[in-house]
């Protein structure tokens, strides 16, 4: 057989193999280009950009948890400006897709940091952070559709690059807020970011993140993550981006078979920063093994029980 064919799309944005790292856990690329041979991967998405630097959260930012992390880092960043001079040559060199992610407070600064990289060369498109658990603000978008409409029609009429919509799991019906954001205009859904989390050290009886709460990650969450792509897909038509747990092929056709059209890594790539590599190849061994020409072919494919 010949070379299985990786290639998806997500709206017009063509995607060698579906295969991204995630916001937050590759910094802005170059942190990772020694180690890693980027192009290898589908795409990049680098971490959430607001208009001004911003340090985080205080620390301690990280907990270790059963099969996952904790982390309240929060929206630390270069800003956008710093961005485009420093951290947007060296992404144009790489031979992948260019993601940013957009993040902010209020609505203002959404649509500031999204003007600005408008017009920027080499960026392939723009995954909106509406789900930062670890920030006051811009919780609202993840959690009030019509807020959440406002915010991606707005962004819609500022830019022609393709629009991801990134959701939280923090929600009792994600699938509200994805009907409402593909309704206003996103052209993918990304699902999904951090789940609330807490961890209390007993010695101190103090908690283990200086935020006190934070966000929970790693292979933890990849059962939630699994259910809500799974949901999202059944409800809309724009490609679903699956993010959660993922550390293997296995993982990441798990997420396709439920409907994902692509998949992103996080946490993995703190354990073994090749980990996109290894599950690139890892799909392309089992689409040879199992007779699939081509991996979309195994999209949203899941078999009912009888
Ligand atoms: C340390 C850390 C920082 C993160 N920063 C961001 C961020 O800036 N923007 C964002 O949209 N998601 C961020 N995330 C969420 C990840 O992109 C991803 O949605 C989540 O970790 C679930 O995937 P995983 O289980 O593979 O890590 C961060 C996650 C971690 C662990």
């Amino acid at each position: 057989m010949t070379q299985p064919d990786l290639s998806v799309r997500i709206g017009k944005l063509y995607l060698e193999n579906p295969v991204l790292v995630a916001s937050g856990t590759f910094g802005y690329g170059s942190e990772y280009g020694h180690f890693v041979d980027i192009s290898l991967l589908g795409g990049i998405v680098t971490k959430t950009l607001t208009p001004e630097p911003w340090p985080g959260n205080p620390p301690p930012r990280a907990a270790e948890t059963a099969a996952g992390m904790l982390n309240s880092i929060g929206l630390q960043n270069v800003g956008v400006e710093a961005f485009i001079r420093e951290k947007m040559p060296y992404l144009r060199t790489l031979d992948t897709a260019i993601i940013v992610n957009v993040g902010g407070g209020p609505l203002e600064e959404f649509v500031y940091v999204t003007e600005r990289l408008a017009d920027c060369e080499g960026i392939d498109a723009l995954e909106i952070n509406m789900s930062c658990p670890n920030v006051s603000g811009g919780l609202d978008f993840s959690t009030d559709p019509r807020r959440a409409a406002q915010l991606i029609g707005t962004l819609r009429r500022v830019t022609s690059l393709p629009i991801i919509a990134k959701l939280t799991p923090n929600i009792t019906d994600i699938t509200e807020i994805a009907t409402h954001v593909e309704e206003a205009g996103a052209d993918a859904i990304s699902a999904i970011n951090t789940i609330r989390g807490m961890a209390i050290d007993i010695s101190t009886r103090r908690p283990k993140l200086g935020a006190i709460m934070g966000g929970l990650s790693g292979p933890a969450i990849k059962p939630v993550a699994i259910a809500a792509v799974y949901q999202v897909a059944k409800r809309v038509r724009i490609p679903v981006i699956g993010i959660g747990g993922i550390s293997s092929a296995e993982d990441a056709l798990e997420f396709m078979i439920a409907g994902a059209t692509a998949v992103q890594i996080g946490t993995a790539n703190f354990v073994e920063p090749r980990t996109g590599a290894t599950v690139v190849d890892g799909l392309a061994a089992w689409c040879t093994a199992s007779d699939v020409p081509a991996i979309r072919e195994v999209i949203g494919r899941m078999e009912l029980p009888s």
